[in-house]
């Protein structure tokens, strides 16, 4: 069953997204593609319900539409709604809010069906899964990216250089990151979310908070890498935490540890805590911070660098504090204007993904990234299943070259 909406969003240029389900987050993910630079539009969405995706379309999405160019906005809905997006004409990557258990199906049709995927996090129910689907990638010529926004930001890129830059931080040798992202569910929650249910998000609260900790310290080890460093031991472990009936996770307090780079993760997520969203890293001169380092307040977003020291008698002297502010457009529609960018490259790169372009590394370091957040998130799983025992891995990160595991060391 479809119906169609003409809306103002069409535009040769841009790359045409299909929405594969009413999500809430799709929502947000819809209205940063509406805007004029995101080089993408929306040309389908597909919902199990026809109302729900006409809703979507009709009520939410046409009134928002800014771009120039008339266009037709397919909305499909029934049992065979998502099968025909991704066959879909009119669609050149799909973007996919589903539950995490359904994403290498989904995955799957839409790369063989010859189209780009945005993905939302988590991005697969293990590690082996989500390499499954990069190579389906690779294979295809088609972009993967996850859906972690902040990634694309200039605000986080140049957190990671100043927390790695020993004349703002001090020694780094033992660099602390410190991170509490959570939120208080309510009784409809616990009851209906996808986010608490194992046969969707069986992860709960690790796939759906502590993934943006755990890709942001990724993000500061890759960024204070050596050049020819090996992969980088690490341990993960989960010291406290607590289930529901299903056995999915809705809080937990987590140790990461990064042997070779001397950094380590101490955090807290959780649905059972009033919503915060801090991150605090820590040299030995300074320290560095962030309270809203995923869902960034008003702009201009901003982050600070501050130190304290005593004088005779405990007496506090606050140093000044430097606040660094960015402007410019927000996370989300940098994350589309990625994506469309490295979709683009990957389609004119004959070598696809191993093309030799900035725009293929680009693509590469990404993937490994969002593999490399994976993985710990299902070291911290095992960790659960353990009773909270200490997980060794080694992962390999973009940079950083093959390794001689020691995982078997207990350090
Ligand atoms: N990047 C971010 O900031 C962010 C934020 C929130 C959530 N997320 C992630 O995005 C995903 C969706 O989260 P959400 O809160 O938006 O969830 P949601 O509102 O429950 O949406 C999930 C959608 O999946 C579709 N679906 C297909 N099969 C389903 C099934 N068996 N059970 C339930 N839904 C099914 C439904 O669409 P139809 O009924 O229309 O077919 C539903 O609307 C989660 O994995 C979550 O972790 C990411």
């Amino acid at each position: 069953m479809s119906s169609t909406a003409t809306t103002s969003n069409n535009d040769d240029r841009l790359l045409r997204v299909g929405i594969l389900g009413c999500a809430s987050i799709a929502k947000k993910n819809a209205i940063a593609i509406l805007q004029e630079s995101s080089g993408c539009c929306v040309t389908a969405v597909a919902s199990r319900t026809l109302e729900k995706a006409n809703a979507f379309v009709h009520d939410f999405l046409a009134p928002r539409v800014l771009k120039s160019a008339a266009a037709e906005i397919v909305c499909l809905g029934g049992s065979s709604a998502y099968d025909d997006l991704v066959q879909s004409s009119v669609v050149d990557a799909v973007y996919i809010p589903l539950p995490t258990t359904l994403h290498k199906e989904w995955v799957l049709k839409a790369l063989q069906a010859g189209k780009h995927v945005l993905l939302e996090k988590p991005v697969a129910v293990s590690a082996e899964e989500f390499q499954e689907m990069i190579e389906a990638a690779k294979v295809h010529h088609k972009y993967l990216q996850d859906g972690t926004m902040f990634v694309h930001h200039p605000r986080t890129r140049d957190f990671i250089q100043t927390v790695n830059d020993t004349s703002v931080m001090g020694n780094l040798d033992n660099l602390r990151m410190e991170a509490g992202f959570s939120f208080c569910g309510d009784d409809g929650f616990f009851q209906n979310n996808v986010r608490v249910r194992k046969d969707c998000d069986l992860f709960g609260c690790l796939g759906d908070l502590a993934w943006y900790v755990l890709r942001m310290a990724l993000l500061v080890v890759v960024g204070g890498q050596q050049d020819g460093q090996t992969g980088v031991n690490t341990s993960a472990q989960v010291v406290d935490y607590k289930l529901n009936d299903d056995g999915v996770p809705i809080d937990a307090t987590m140790l990461v540890k990064f042997k070779e780079v001397h950094k380590t993760l101490s955090f807290h997520c959780g649905f059972q805590t009033q919503f915060r969203q801090y991150l605090h890293i820590a040299g030995t001169k300074r320290w560095a911070f962030m309270d809203d380092f995923v869902l960034p307040k008003a702009h201009p977003v901003n982050f600070k660098v501050q130190s304290m020291s005593l004088t005779e008698f405990d007496l506090v002297t606050e140093h000044p504090t430097e606040t660094k502010e960015f402007e410019g457009p927000v996370q989300e529609v940098l994350m589309w204007q990625t994506f469309a960018r490295l979709s683009r490259a990957i389609d004119n790169t004959p070598q696809g993904w191993a093309g030799d372009t900035n725009e293929c590394q680009e693509a590469r370091t990404l993937s490994q990234t969002s593999c490399a957040t994976q993985h710990l998130l299902d070291a911290l799983m095992a960790s659960i299943r353990g009773g909270g025992s200490k997980v060794m891995l080694c992962l390999m990160l973009p940079g950083f070259a093959a390794s001689s595991n020691d995982s078997s060391e207990q350090w």
